[in-house]
């Protein structure tokens, strides 16, 4: 296989920077095609733990390219910053590459993801929840063909143009329409100048580097951010991100055609969180809830919020292996869910009419009258995180990962079973 695109499958949080990192390492070209800095994924290495929000993991290696695509948008002050903390922590950056074509967070988008917050909670008391990193409003302007783009931030007269434009614009919704406080234009120049001139020669056209590495037979890695459940159009619209998170986006985000794509891992948890607003059919409110978000971390990597807890949904993932068409299975933590007692897993939805749904709901008025039907197990016991063989694991553990992969219709290849980069099962 010479490509491979990793996608979260639930609602983001799955692990994916780890099974990422793995990967990297084998990896020519690593590739962030959606989102930006609402991402973050952890990686950890021996004993050194990364928090990445906009670089591509294969950062670490040196010998690896590793490309922000056109899909993205790249808060320049966040992505300067990490690179500058990399830098400290001896990772030169040398091998990172950003697409001209890439969208540019400008400090109005992070102050309308407030502000239309507010509003949306203030008028209808029903906000998304978003991680307030300006991602909506940037992909907005994007739509709308007003977006600053790298190649502008980096051509200082351009970018002057533009920011008077766009910004007088934004300046008009912010004051206007929200009663809030006018960016001056001015500085905002002066200071995204000066980012232009530090990240200029990282400036690159994406799509060629992706097509010619994958036409010299090199591995390339896509790596998702966020997840299936919060795709623009395939997740619990609109409690969603602005981007494509499912495995088509990393062609759209890229400049690739789908064809170059060979491998398709969706990367899930043995159970489900959420973070922000919206329905969570298997959500557990409860003490068994806050057990797995205290034993498993369920805290935001990027925000610090505490996450929802569930069961796992074995509809969501059918869901997940459609939409993405998923040739494997990554599952996290099952280390978590060692020692708890007995395991639930929804195979299917009921409706209030009694109808038995085995699809996921396309409307969000659907999916909030559905309650899961549930299958249970006998739970496994014992510390799992040194298993590194399928058979070394308990019984029942191995009975319940058989389980899941008949209800969602995908091989369960990776196991993950503790923190550790290496608390991996790969069959
Ligand atoms: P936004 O992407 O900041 O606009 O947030 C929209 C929704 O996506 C919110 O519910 C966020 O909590 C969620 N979200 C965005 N990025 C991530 C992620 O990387 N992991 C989990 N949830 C995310």
């Amino acid at each position: 296989m010479s490509s491979s695109v990793i996608v979260g499958t639930q609602w983001g949080d799955e692990g994916k920077g780890k099974i990422i990192d793995i990967m990297a390492k084998e990896a020519d070209l690593v590739v962030r095609s959606s989102g930006g800095n609402n991402a973050g994924h952890t990686v950890v290495h021996g004993n050194e733990v990364y928090k990445l929000h906009l670089l591509p993991s294969g950062i670490l290696y040196p010998e690896t390219i590793c490309l922000i695509g056109s899909g993205v948008v790249v808060d320049p002050s966040v992505l300067l910053e990490e690179i500058t903390e990399m830098n400290k922590r001896g990772v030169t950056c040398d091998n990172l590459r950003i697409d001209a074509r890439a969208d540019i967070i400008m400090p109005w988008h992070r102050e309308l993801d407030k502000l239309e917050e507010e509003y949306k909670a203030k008028q209808t008391s029903v906000n998304v929840g978003t991680t307030g990193r300006g991602i909506g409003p940037a992909y907005t302007d994007k739509a709308r063909r007003i977006a600053i783009r790298m190649y502008d931030l980096c051509h200082p007269e351009l970018l002057k143009t533009l920011i008077k434009n766009t910004g007088e614009f934004e300046n008009l919704m912010i004051e206007k329409l929200y009663g809030g406080k006018a960016f001056d234009l001015d500085a905002v120049y002066e200071e995204y100048k000066a980012y232009g001139e530090k990240l200029k020669k990282y400036m690159a056209d994406g799509s060629v580097i992706a097509f010619e590495a994958y036409k010299e037979g090199k591995k390339v890695l896509f790596e998702g951010a966020q997840a299936t459940l919060l795709d623009i159009d395939f997740g619990t619209y609109p409690f969603v991100t602005s981007s494509h998170p499912i495995a088509g986006g990393a062609c759209i985000g890229t400049g690739i055609g789908p064809k170059m794509i060979d491998e398709v891992i969706g990367v899930g948890k043995s159970y489900t969180t959420r973070v922000g607003n919206g329905p969570f059919p298997t959500e557990l409110n409860d003490a068994l809830g806050e057990l797995i978000r205290n034993r498993g971390g369920e805290f935001g990597t990027t925000t610090g919020r505490p996450r929802r807890t569930g069961w796992f949904d074995a509809v969501i993932m059918r869901h997940a292996v459609r939409v993405n068409g998923l040739t494997a299975l990554a599952i996290n933590k099952f280390d978590t869910l060692s020692g708890i007692g007995k395991l639930k897993v929804c195979t299917a939805y009921k409706k209030s009419d009694g109808t038995i749904l085995n699809d996921f709901p396309v409307t969000l008025e659907e999916l909030s009258d559905c309650t899961p039907v549930y299958e249970e197990f006998d739970g496994y016991e014992g510390d799992i995180s040194d298993c590194r063989k399928f058979e070394e694991l308990p019984e029942k553990c191995r009975e319940y990962i058989s389980r899941l992969e008949e209800l969602c219709g995908c091989p369960i290849k990776i196991i993950g079973v503790g923190a550790g980069c290496d608390s991996v099962i790969f069959r």
